[in-house]
């Protein structure tokens, strides 16, 4: 290759191709993962321009509790207020700047920062300032109130936010997705999710790595054939997942938004929970749904919402960008209330011994991240390629396309949304 040439063609105002189609192959830029302008760009052109997973509402259930999270490297406080109304704030002091909310997660009645006392409500208004007298008299308090976040909307219990008030709805947003988060929604037999206390880990590597592999149905035969290995030589005692072989049956969806499904086809059974009490959350199930939709709910699916939040069927994973090669993942274990105990139990057996970063199956992953960083990170390879089954993939009148359970179906939807996203002028 030509050292000198310049890199894949973008201006100052417009980046891209660093996604290119034809029939018979579909590739992406190296540079898409690993060069800082690509990822400052992301910040502005993805981030702070759509809708960003902020938290569970049972993360927030009581007035005055909060979460302090991120979008992009904005960081912000989810809070309950007095009211009940989930409201979202950009966790900045107004006086000079200092990170207001030092917590993760509490309740409080007031935020006060830590660096001159000034206090905020849980409506964002500025509650107080220390000291007021040795400020102006007609110092305009009431606009020094904290910064919303421009839109905050939700959808079972999911809620998100965006700093652009000009976004589509939530609901339009997640469009096509929306049938495969009820089908989620319908595990909880009638009752709700309630958020367990995360698993937080970090890779040196992009944060696109980690989203495109949620719903890779392609490299579980490989990466993970170890850790399949080893469950079946201790006959699945490590995990209670009924693993017998690799599987390959289900499907791949993505959709003209950029979210992604992988569907296996049939749900893996828990040895951890009796037949008896599988058979009674079955029923329950089907009492609700119908034979035919409890199966639709009890298979495994994952799912990206773009950019980065995944629904596994057991937890809630976020994918939080630090920088060009460094992520942060929070994996939130999902508790179905009112649900027998064997069954949580199973469920969150499940993130710990496979999915979570002690996990035997998520680390291997995350040494595909970081190898993958490390290699693209050089001169050498200018784009990769992601175009297993694109010949063969359905396309529904709406734009949904349908692959097999291993094809790259979901991470095409995935660059064609980023594409179409950092392509379009700066504003
Ligand atoms: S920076 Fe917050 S009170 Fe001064
Ligand atoms: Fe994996």
């Amino acid at each position: 290759m030509d050292l000198e040439a310049p890199p894949p063609t973008w201006t100052a105002d417009r980046f891209g191709p660093f996604v290119t189609e034809d029939a018979t192959e579909f590739k992406v830029a190296t540079g898409a993962y690993h060069r800082a302008d690509v990822f400052q760009a992301e910040l502005k052109k993805i981030f702070y321009s759509t809708w960003i997973y902020l938290g569970h509402e049972s993360e927030i259930a009581a007035p005055g509790d909060y979460k302090a999270t991120w979008i992009g490297q904005q960081s912000v406080i989810l809070v309950r207020d007095a009211d009940g109304v989930a409201r979202a704030f950009l966790n900045i002091c107004r006086h000079r700047g200092a990170g207001l909310c030092r917590e993760e997660q509490g309740n409080t009645k007031l935020f006060v920062c830590p660096y001159h006392g000034w206090s905020y409500g849980l409506d964002g208004r500025l509650a107080a300032i220390v000291d007021r007298s040795r400020f102006p008299d007609d110092f305009p308090t009431e606009e020094k109130g904290l910064i919303p976040v421009a839109r905050v909307e939700s959808y079972g219990g999911l809620i998100f936010g965006s700093l652009n008030a000009a976004v589509e709805s939530l609901d339009s947003y997640l469009g096509e997705a929306k049938p495969h988060i009820d089908l989620w929604l319908g595990r909880c037999a009638g009752g709700r999710y309630r958020v367990a206390a995360p698993h937080r880990y970090a890779y040196r590597a992009n944060w696109k790595l980690q989203a495109e592999n949620v719903y890779d149905g392609y490299h579980a035969h490989f990466v993970h054939r170890s850790a399949y290995n080893t469950f079946q030589k201790f006959d699945n005692a490590f995990t209670g997942r009924q693993y017998t072989a690799i599987r390959s049956i289900g499907q791949t969806r993505g959709f003209p938004k950029g979210h992604g499904v992988l569907q296996a086809g049939s749900p893996l059974e828990n040895k951890f929970v009796s037949a008896e009490i599988r058979q009674q959350y079955r029923d329950e199930l089907e009492r609700l749904n119908g034979k035919a939709r409890t199966d639709e709910i009890l298979e495994n699916r994952h799912m990206l919402i773009f950019p980065s939040v995944v629904i596994m069927d057991n937890n809630i994973r976020v994918i939080q960008p630090r920088a060009v090669n460094h992520t942060e993942v929070y994996s939130y274990p999902m508790i179905i209330e009112g649900a027998h105990d064997d069954i949580n139990s199973s469920r969150l057996h499940d993130v710990q011994t496979r999915v979570g970063p002690a996990g035997i199956i998520g680390v291997d992953d995350l040494e595909v991240f970081h190898g993958a960083q490390t290699a693209m990170s050089g001169p050498g390879v200018e784009s990769i390629t992601l175009s297993r089954g694109l010949h063969l993939e359905e396309q529904t009148p709406s734009g949904e396309r349908i692959g097999a359970f291993t094809d790259e179906t979901p991470q095409r939807a995935f660059w064609r949304r980023w594409q179409a996203d950092m392509g379009g002028a700066q504003s």
